[in-house]
């Protein structure tokens, strides 16, 4: 049975409130799918169970976490990887004193995504360098699922190549799950993007992938906004393929990595104010002017 207008546009508000994903009237069968088994499980129609929903927080909870699309695999479009590898690795060798890597992986859904960071790290760093690899999503069942890091055959077809599976994975049962060297790069957390971020570290590179193309304009600005305020002024934004042609505006710049375009924070004069006055911290026959 499907769902009222009202009901669909009840839940459709809620889900928009709560982490500014759009669901048009003709995405209606989406939510009805996604629905069902939380009505069946109720004992309810779908309608009645809106219902329901209208009246208890924690079942609105269950709804949003429901309707979130966590399509993804396992070095989706390879070419971000490659760049990690060929590109933004070796350009961090460069620069960091302190031989230790952080990534942001701020909307990564089952996992996949902070695993396949960790495996091109793995094979990337020098030994004696470290790597911690924040992943994040708004919803709690997927970062559960990051967290208990197991993966049905079916999502291990998904792009896993065969070396990867034998270095990365053992077998638990008809599962696989990753090997404890990977797990203990991965921090999972709970992060709404269209909130107040949480207290974060400075990342090195924050890969925003097949999640700023749910938003609308004006969501998608506050959302980089805040996401460049936890970038290191030189490190690396990493879209999603049908993202990275979008106009980022004036607090980004374009770089060409192979063929992967990446996103960089443009200098703001505060930028360099700071960059100034460390300088003249070290130096003291330097002064810090703002100009
Ligand atoms: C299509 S998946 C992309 C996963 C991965 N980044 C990739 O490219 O394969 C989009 C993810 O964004 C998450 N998401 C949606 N709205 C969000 C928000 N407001 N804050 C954080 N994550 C969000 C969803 O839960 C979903 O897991």
């Amino acid at each position: 049975m499907s769902l009222s207008s009202l009901a669909l546009a009840y839940v459709s508000d809620l889900v928009r409130r709560e982490t500014a994903m759009l669901y048009p009237p003709e995405k209606g069968y989406l939510v009805e799918s996604r629905l069902q088994p939380l009505a069946a499980e109720a004992g309810l129609s779908l309608e009645a169970y809106v219902g329901r929903v209208r009246r208890d927080a924690g079942e609105q909870a269950r709804v949003v976490d429901a309707l979130t699309i966590n399509e993804t695999s396992w070095f989706r479009d390879n070419t971000p990887f490659r760049a990690l590898a060929t590109g933004i690795v070796p350009g961090l060798l460069e620069h960091r004193a302190e031989r230790h890597v952080r990534v942001w992986s701020a909307a990564c859904s089952s996992g996949q995504e902070p695993y396949s960071i960790a495996m091109t790290l793995k094979e990337h760093l020098p030994h004696d360098w470290t790597a911690e690899i924040w992943a994040s999503d708004v919803s709690p069942t997927m970062v559960a699922r990051v967290a208990e890091a197991r993966y049905g055959q079916v999502e291990m077809n998904r792009g896993l190549p065969a070396t990867s599976l034998v270095k990365y994975f053992t077998r638990a049962g008809s599962d696989w799950e990753v090997v404890p060297e990977l797990r203990e790069m991965v921090r999972p957390q709970v992060v709404n993007l269209v909130r107040e971020l949480p207290p974060l570290p400075t990342f090195d590179v924050v890969m925003l992938r097949n999640v700023l193309i749910y938003f609308d304009l004006e969501v998608r600005r506050q959302v980089l906004h805040r996401v460049r305020a936890t970038l290191a002024p030189d490190g690396y934004l990493v879209l999603g393929s049908s993202e990275t042609a979008m106009d980022l505006g004036p607090e980004w710049v374009r770089e060409t990595c192979g063929r992967l375009q990446l996103h960089r924070p443009a200098c703001t004069t505060s930028d360099l104010l700071s960059a100034k006055q460390s300088a003249a911290a070290h130096d003291p026959t330097l002064t810090a002017t703002g100009s």
